[in-house]
C-alpha cells in the first residue's frame, strides 16, 4: 500500500508535490489555524509519516499514542516543541530544515535592530493615529549602530549571517557567546568568544540566535536585565521564551535597558493589548524571521526529501537524531 504522510498545516505546495510524485498519498489540513492537539493524535493514527511545524506539541504523550510513525519531519529550524529524548527512545526518526533561513532569518534581525533603534514602527503607528503633527527637531530621538558592539548568543549560521550584516554595514564588534568557538567568525569578521557575563555587560546590541533548551529557557531575566547597559538593545528572533516577559517590560519601563526588537515572544500568538507593543522603543513581528518564498521553499523541499529518501534509503538527510537510524 501506498505509504501515508501527514502535513498538520498548509505548508508550501511543494511539499504535496514532491510527495505525490514520489508515490505518497498526502493528508494535509486544510485550516489556516493549527489542528488541536487531539485532531492531530487523532489525525496521525492512520499515517505512515508526519511534516509537521512548530506550533504542533509533540511531546511524550503525543508520542507514545502515534508510535506507528514511522518519520516525523519538522517544518523549522527549531525543534523545542518535540521531545527528542522521547522520539529517540520510541526510535523515531525527527527531520528538520536547518539553513534554509540564515539570510531570510539574519535580515530580520538586522532590521528589528535598525527600526528599534530609530523607533520605526511606534513612529508609523503614529502617523496612524493621526499624531504627526509638525518636524520636531527635539523628539523620539534614535541611537546610531556605527562602531558599536554587537553580542551573538549563538553564532551559528543565522548568528554569523546577523555578524557579517553588523560587519559589513556599520563595522561593528563582533562578540560572541557559544558552546563551541567559531574559527570562521573569528578569522573573516574579527569576532571574539566571551563568556555570557562579558557579551551582556559589554554589547551594544544583543542579537539571539540560541536554540530554546532548558538552559536558555528565560536566560534574559531582571539579573540580567540589570546587567546590561542602559543603552542596549535585545534583538530576539529565536524563541520566545529564552527571554523572561515580564523582566523584559519591567527593564524597559525602568530604563535599564534601552530597547527590544522581537520576532518571537511567549506565547505565541502575543495578545494586542501587551505593553510593549506600545512601548516606543519596541518592534515586534509574528514571527516571521523565515517568512520568504526562498526560504519556505526550500524548509518544504527538505522536510519532503527526508520522507522520501527515509522510505526510499533509509536516509534522512536533515535529522536531528540520527543514532535512530
Ligand atoms: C522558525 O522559527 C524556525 O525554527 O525555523
Ligand atoms: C548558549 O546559548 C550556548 O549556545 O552556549
Amino acid at each position: 500500500a501506498r505509504k501515508k504522510v501527514l502535513l498538520s498545516r498548509i505548508f508550501p505546495k511543494l511539499a504535496t508535490q514532491l510527495l505525490e510524485k514520489a508515490g505518497f498519498e498526502v493528508k494535509s489540513w486544510d485550516k489556516e489555524h493549527p489542528m488541536a492537539y487531539e485532531e492531530l493524535t487523532k489525525a496521525a493514527q492512520d499515517c505512515d509519516a508526519l511534516f509537521c511545524t512548530l506550533t504542533d506539541k509533540i511531546d511524550k504523550a503525543f508520542l507514545n499514542s502515534c508510535s506507528h510513525l514511522d518519520i516525523i519531519t519538522q517544518f523549522a529550524v527549531g525543534y523545542d516543541n518535540i521531545d527528542i529524548e522521547e522520539a529517540t527512545k520510541l526510535e523515531i526518526p525527527i527531520g528538520y530544515a536547518p539553513n534554509a533561513m540564515n539570510e531570510a532569518t539574519a535580515d530580520i534581525a538586522f532590521g528589528l535592530m535598525i527600526a528599534t533603534a530609530r523607533k520605526m514602527f511606534f513612529m508609523n503607528q503614529k502617523i496612524k493615529n493621526g499624531e504627526w503633527g509638525y518636524f520636531d527637531p527635539v523628539g523620539h530621538l534614535g541611537l546610531e549602530l556605527k562602531g558599536k558592539t554587537v553580542g551573538i548568543l549563538g553564532l551559528g549560521r543565522i548568528g554569523m549571517a546577523m555578524a557579517k550584516r553588523c560587519k559589513g554595514a556599520y563595522d561593528m564588534e563582533i562578540i560572541y557567546h557559544n558552546r563551541s568557538s567559531n574559527p570562521t567568525a573569528e578569522k573573516e569578521l574579527g569576532a571574539k568568544l566571551v563568556d555570557f557575563d562579558t557579551l551582556i555587560s559589554t554589547s551594544d546590541v544583543i542579537s539571539v540566535h540560541c536554540a530554546l533548551t532548558p538552559e536558555t529557557h528565560g536566560i534574559f531575566n531582571k539579573t540580567v536585565f540589570d546587567k546590561m547597559k542602559s543603552t542596549a538593545l535585545l534583538i530576539n528572533t529565536a524563541r520566545g521564551a529564552i527571554h523572561n516577559e515580564e523582566d523584559l517590560i519591567n527593564a524597559l519601563k525602568s530604563k535599564n535597558i534601552w530597547g527590544a526588537g522581537l520576532d518571537v515572544t511567549n506565547p505565541e500568538p502575543m495578545k494586542p493589548n501587551n505593553p510593549l507593543l506600545s512601548m516606543e522603543n519596541v518592534c515586534v513581528l509574528p514571527h516571521i524571521g523565515s517568512a520568504t518564498i526562498n526560504a519556505r521553499e526550500e524548509m518544504a523541499r527538505m522536510g519532503a526529501t527526508n520522507i522520501i529518501d527515509f522510505y526510499k534509503e533509509g536516509k534522512v538527510p536533515y535529522i536531528v537524531n540520527p543514532e535512530v537510524l
